[in-house]
This record gives C-alpha cells, sequence and structure tokens, in this order.
C-alpha cells in the first residue's frame, strides 16, 4: 500500500510506498526507523484512522475504509494507542475516559468497571487519578491513561506508537512487562519505538521504516545483525550488542549475538569457563 498526504495540492508528500507488511496472530512486531520515516502513518492504517491511497490494509477480512458498517468491527479488533495521548482524551474524567472504549460495546456496566480497574492497575495508575481531570494530569499519567483506556477494550490487536515515551524507567518497565504478558496470552502487539533496548527484549519480529518504505524486515536477532546496514539507515543495534562488539574488537573471543543482558553475562561465562581469558594477578 501507499500513502500520501494531502494528494493532489501542490504540498501533498508521500508518507508510505510500497509497503508489503504482512502480520500474524499472536506476533510482538517492533516498528523503528528514523524520525519522519513512516512509521505513525503506517500504524494509523491498522485501525482505519487513515485509509490508503494506493493499494490495500486488510485486517482479516476486513478491507480497511470500503466497508463503513465493518469500521465499527474493526475499531473492536484493532485498538490503537496515539503516539502522543492528550490527542486521546477527551472525557471529563479519566474514569470516563478509560470507560469509553468499553462503554461503546455493549458490556454490562459491572463488566465496565472490572474493565476500568483492571486497565488502571495494568498501567500502574493511582485510583486517585481516577475521577480528576485527564488534562490536569502529568504527561506521563496522560499516556497511562491512554494506554488503559484502550487496553480495556481487550482487542484482539494492539497498536502502540511510542507507548512508554515521558515515562520514568520504572513505569516504563511495568508497561513492558504488562504489554508482554498480554502478548503471551494471544494479544497481537504492534510497537512503534525509537527504543531499540526495549524492542531487542520484547518484539519477535522488526520492521525498519526509511523513507517510507521497509527498509529492512525479519526476525530480531538477525535484523540486529546487519549493524552496517542500520547504521546507514540513522539507527543502532542494543547497547548490550554494542557493548560485546567494543569487547571484541578489544580482543576477546566473544559473540556479538546477542540482544539481552543475561544473554551476554551467558556468553561472557562461556568465555570464562573455557579458560579463553586469563587473569592477569600478581606475579
Ligand atoms: N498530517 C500530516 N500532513 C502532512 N504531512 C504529514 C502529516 N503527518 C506526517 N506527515 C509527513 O509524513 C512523513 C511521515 O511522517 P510520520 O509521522 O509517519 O513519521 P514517523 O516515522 O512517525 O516520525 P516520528 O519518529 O517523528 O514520530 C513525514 O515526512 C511527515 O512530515
Ligand atoms: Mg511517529
Amino acid at each position: 500500500m501507499s500513502y500520501i498526504y494531502d494528494a493532489g495540492a501542490p504540498w501533498q508528500k508521500q508518507a508510505l510506498q510500497g509497503i508489503n507488511l504482512r502480520i500474524e496472530d499472536g506476533e510482538f512486531v517492533g516498528i523503528v526507523g528514523p524520525t519522519g520515516s513512516g512509521k505513525s502513518t503506517l500504524v494509523q492504517h491498522l485501525n482505519g484512522l487513515i485509509l490508503p491511497t494506493g493499494g490495500k490494509v486488510l485486517v482479516d477480512d476486513i478491507e480497511v475504509g470500503t466497508d463503513r458498517r465493518r469500521m465499527k468491527e474493526l475499531r473492536r479488533k484493532v485498538g490503537l494507542v496515539f503516539q502522543y495521548p492528550e490527542q486521546q482524551l477527551f472525557e471529563e474524567t479519566v474514569r470516563a475516559d478509560i470507560a469509553f472504549g468499553p462503554g461503546n460495546m455493549e458490556l454490562d456496566p459491572d463488566e465496565i468497571d472490572r474493565r476500568v480497574e483492571w486497565a488502571c492497575e495494568a498501567v500502574g495508575l493511582e485510583s486517585e487519578v481516577l475521577d480528576r481531570s485527564p488534562f490536569e494530569l502529568s504527561g506521563g499519567q496522560m499516556r497511562r491513561v491512554a494506554i488503559a483506556g484502550v487496553l480495556a477494550m481487550k482487542c484482539q490487536v494492539l497498536v502502540l506508537d511510542e507507548p512508554t515515551a515521558g515515562l520514568d524507567p520504572r513505569g516504563r518497565a511495568a508497561i513492558l512487562n504488562q504489554l508482554k504478558a498480554l502478548n503471551r496470552s494471544g494479544m497481537t502487539m504492534i510497537m512503534v519505538s525509537h527504543s531499540i533496548d526495549d524492542l531487542a527484549k520484547l518484539a519477535d519480529r522488526i520492521v525498519v521504516m526509511w523513507e517510507g518504505r521497509i527498509g529492512m524486515q525479519g526476525e530480531t536477532r538477525e535484523v540486529f545483525r546487519h549493524f552496517d546496514q542500520l547504521q546507514k539507515m540513522s539507527l543502532d543495534v542494543p547497547q548490550i550488542a554494542q557493548i560485546m562488539l567494543r569487547l571484541k574488537e578489544a580482543g576477546l573471543p566473544v559473540t556479538t549475538d546477542v540482544l539481552t543482558v543475561d544473554e551476554a553475562a551467558e556468553a561472557l561465562a562461556q568465555v570464562f569457563r573455557e579458560g579463553q581469558i586469563c587473569c592477569a594477578g600478581p606475579a
């Protein structure tokens, strides 16, 4: 598919071209790429917020945009958390905001209350904020409210555009763990992130966006093997892989094929066990 902003105007902007992407049920897909490469434009197609100007977007058997009656079904299937959460909040209280999505799903009021509580806990929101206006909250709290509102719909597919921007490290880790747990329970996750380190830990597959096209895609470990190609696209490999690369350049016979600190620790332990390093002690 492709997408042109303001098609036909002299200032039209081709934001996506030649995108050919297939995502399976239950996958955790990470989307990376420099600023302006088309990540947000791409993910906004997934629940029909914007419609392709060329080609097709299919979610199961729903062709996004062609059948107006099925848009409601699509929005229940695919939840989207916007890059700028304040664009997503509009109710008078946090409680009403989180309840808005499930409120449109013909659920009984008790179930809606249960979902609001569950979603709040999942994103680490204190119950005191439930009766406040979302617009009085800090940026990090707003983001949590926006995520909670989408979680509460219990969609089959969750699309998150930079979900942890602006959160402190503990809040970030809590939300990422929650997303991983939801994915393990079968929810398909599609996450745009500038944090290569987060994606290295979470994603099964990485899609690299570059100038409106897919620059590279593949299994996470495979994509992060391409240090040079990623660097050309202004991207890094995970920090832990960079450290291993430096150790290797310094002469240690270690693998650089690591995605997490645990994997790196294991690789270093192995080098020590095999006696390939001697610690210089006093003679
Ligand atoms: N509403 C809009 N009108 C016109 N052009 C737009 C609009 N939104 C985005 N663009 C342009 O489309 C291209 C892709 O933008 P997009 O927001 O999808 O990038 P992104 O990869 O999400 O960037 P970031 O990492 O900064 O969020 C950019 O050149 C951008 O300037
Ligand atoms: Mg964006």
